[in-house]
């Protein structure tokens, strides 16, 4: 299963696909986190490791990339990065992070003042999902940066599952309904989890989105809250978790 996670910024994606991997990771399923967020430098934090080297490298870099890019464009080819498909184990070494069954990937950051627009890191995000394949006891959880660009690069494409956090915001209620038509518009499943939710935001939140599409509801948590703002790993477990990831594996989606 590839499972992509969006939503608005800040509205908790990474904090998701960390306690998410976490879950899955227990229940013994080799785990695949993506990080494709070109600009935040947490998710590998969140999850107690170290920021792998851009897997961008592994096609020679950004500027490499954009050639390809370019080569393909006018003629409106298909790129071809990846001559085969893969798999989880396919991925170098060098381009991963690792720790409690964990594997992380970052498709790139922004390093440097002036180095350009993300645009190729989209597409390598996507061609890198659309060529790779995961066993029934493989998940990928891909975490995205904030809004709908990825739509727009076609990220989705390459996923079984999109999975919107919501926070207690109208801009988080409203992106849900925009998210709803792009996942038509591709062709995939969408489910809310609903995040930071109190008995204040609850109801109001479940009003205000597709609730026949909400499967998880992640309270407001101090101990998240903390390891956050201290950059460091959650040492968190959440029966609502623990219930979204059962969820996800019991053919309910
Ligand atoms: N369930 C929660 N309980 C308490 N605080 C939370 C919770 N989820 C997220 N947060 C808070 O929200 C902040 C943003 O979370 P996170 O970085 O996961 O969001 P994001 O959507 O990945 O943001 P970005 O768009 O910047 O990538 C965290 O730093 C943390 O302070
Ligand atoms: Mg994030």
């Amino acid at each position: 299963m590839k499972i992509l996670i969006c939503g608005k910024g800040g509205s908790g994606k990474s904090t998701t696909a960390a306690l998410l991997a976490k879950a899955i990771a227990e229940k013994g399923y080799k785990v695949l986190v993506i990080d494709s967020d070109e600009s935040n430098f947490g998710l590998h934090r969140q999850l107690g490791m170290g920021l792998p080297d851009d897997f961008m490298n592994y096609i020679g870099g950004k500027k490499a990339m954009i050639k390809k890019m370019m080569k393909s464009m006018p003629k409106g080819k298909p790129l071809s990065i990846f001559d085969k498909t893969w798999r989880i184990e396919d991925v170098p070494e060098e381009y991963l992070s690792e720790k409690n069954g964990i594997k992380l990937l970052a498709i790139g950051k922004i390093h440097d003042f002036g180095e350009g627009c993300a645009c190729p890191m989209g597409v390598l995000a996507k061609e890198m999902l659309e060529n790779l394949e995961a066993s029934d006891k493989e998940v990928v959880i891909v975490d995205t940066d904030a809004g709908v660009e990825h739509f727009g690069r076609g990220v989705e494409q390459g996923c079984d599952i999109i999975l919107m956090v919501v926070d207690p915001s109208y801009e988080s209620l409203m992106l849900s309904v925009k998210i709803e038509e792009l996942a038509v518009g591709v062709k995939k499943p969408v489910y809310f989890v609903l995040n930071k939710v109190d008995n204040e935001s609850k109801d109001v939140m479940l009003e205000s989105v597709d609730q026949n599409k909400v499967i998880g509801m992640i309270p407001a948590n101090t101990d998240i809250f903390r390891a956050c703002l201290a950059g460091e790993e959650f040492d968190v477990h959440l029966a609502e978790i623990e219930e979204l990831a059962e969820f996800l594996f019991s053919g309910g989606v």
